[in-house]
């Protein structure tokens, strides 16, 4: 049965105990249950929201970290907050009414009275599966969307390189360049993600990074002539060969550097030389920087999706109380797909 508005209710909440370092563990959160009145306070332009899917994302573990320069970190003894999609149960803000679904930041909680200036869209398209709005409808589409289209500039014809491919940006990057004309090939951590990107999402080729001897070689078997545009997932050794093998003029938008966020000492990059004779333009972007594209990106993918020529997938864990095991879970390659946390089905 619905809770009734101003009742007091249990709410379970995953809290943040302690600044990390190194690889998260499930422990460094606790699953607890406290209590929330289901009323915004009487003059507050707050907004009360009821969470339904969370999301997992890799930026979240520099928020574990103290004194992160790019973000606020996380405050211990609170909840983890992040992307998530949610209906809205009172709200004292005109632009956002009761029983709306929304989608932005919330907390890793089943209820959370946001400020009203924190960063929320409402849903206007629900005719989709609304926890698309954790990934290809939201932060990581908008993400693949603008490293791709804006900040590559990619052409007909392109040689494009992905890596983390199969994940909630990596799916989407490969797919927005076989929709580009772009040839397409992925990186991933299993066998299974690499038939899903040969398979299910088009690319042209892919392989499995941690199955290859030489990734300089394996990049060359994929490019013999050379990559035009590499998406930047996950940095490290993989950058490293990239760079030999990019061609003149070639692009990297660097979207994210996972396979450094846990090292205490990121490792070093030795061929960066080719950067000078190859005329290579390499861009770091953050996706806040583009927000204001999301009704024009909305405008290019929702007719793809109701086509069939997006797909998306996702991996879901059913209850807040897996939450912690699914986000620690994303720096170890467990998900397949979007990592979304399921708090209660619309
Ligand atoms: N710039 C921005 O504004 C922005 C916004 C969103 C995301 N990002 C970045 O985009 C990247 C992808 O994010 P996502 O949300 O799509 O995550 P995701 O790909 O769905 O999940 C993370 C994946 O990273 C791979 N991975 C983990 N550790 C690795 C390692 N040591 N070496 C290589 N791969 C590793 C794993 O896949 P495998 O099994 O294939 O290894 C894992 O499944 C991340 O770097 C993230 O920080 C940036």
């Amino acid at each position: 049965m619905a809770a009734a508005s101003g009742e007091a209710v249990k709410n379970k909440q995953v809290l943040f105990k302690d600044y990390v370092t190194g690889f998260p563990k499930e422990s460094d959160m606790a699953v607890v249950e406290s209590t929330i009145q289901l009323k915004v306070p009487e003059g507050s332009s707050e907004i009360l929201l009821k969470n339904l899917y969370l999301s997992c994302d890799p930026y979240m573990r520099s928020r574990m970290s103290k004194n992160f320069t790019a973000h606020p970190s996380f405050v211990p003894g609170s909840p983890l907050t992040g992307f998530g999609v949610a209906r809205v149960l009172e709200s004292g803000n005109p632009n956002f009414k009761k029983g709306e679904f929304v989608w932005g930041l919330t907390g890793w909680e089943e209820y959370s009275l946001i400020s009203s200036n924190q960063m929320l869209f409402k849903i206007e398209h629900a005719d989709v599966p609304l926890s698309y709005y954790t990934g290809l409808l939201g932060m990581p589409g908008m993400t693949a969307y603008a490293g791709f289209h804006e900040v590559a500039s990619p052409k007909k014809g392109e040689k494009v390189f992905i890596s983390a491919a199969s994940g909630a940006v990596g799916q989407l990057v490969g797919q927005f360049a076989k929709l580009a004309g772009c040839y397409v090939v992925g990186s991933a951590g299993s066998k299974e993600k690499v038939d899903l990107l040969k398979n299910k999402f088009g690319f042209d080729d892919a392989f499995n990074y941690k199955e290859e001897q030489d990734l300089n070689v394996a990049l060359k078997r994929c490019f013999p002539d050379g990559i035009d545009i590499y998406y930047e997932n996950v940095g490290g050794k993989l950058l490293d060969a990239v760079l030999l093998n990019m061609k003149m003029n070639g692009r990297i938008p660097v979207c994210g550097m996972i396979s450094q966020y846990n090292l205490d000492q990121h490792e070093g990059v030795t061929n960066l030389v080719h950067i000078i004779y190859k005329q290579i333009r390499i861009q770091g972007f953050t996706v806040n920087e583009y927000f204001q594209l999301y009704p024009k990106f909305l405008g290019f993918v929702l007719p793809h999706i109701k086509e069939g020529k997006i797909v998306y997938v996702e991996d879901k864990a059913e209850g807040l109380e897996n939450g912690p095991a699914a986000l620690v879970g994303l720096y170890n390659g467990c998900n397949v797909g979007k990592q979304v946390v399921v708090v209660a089905h619309e």
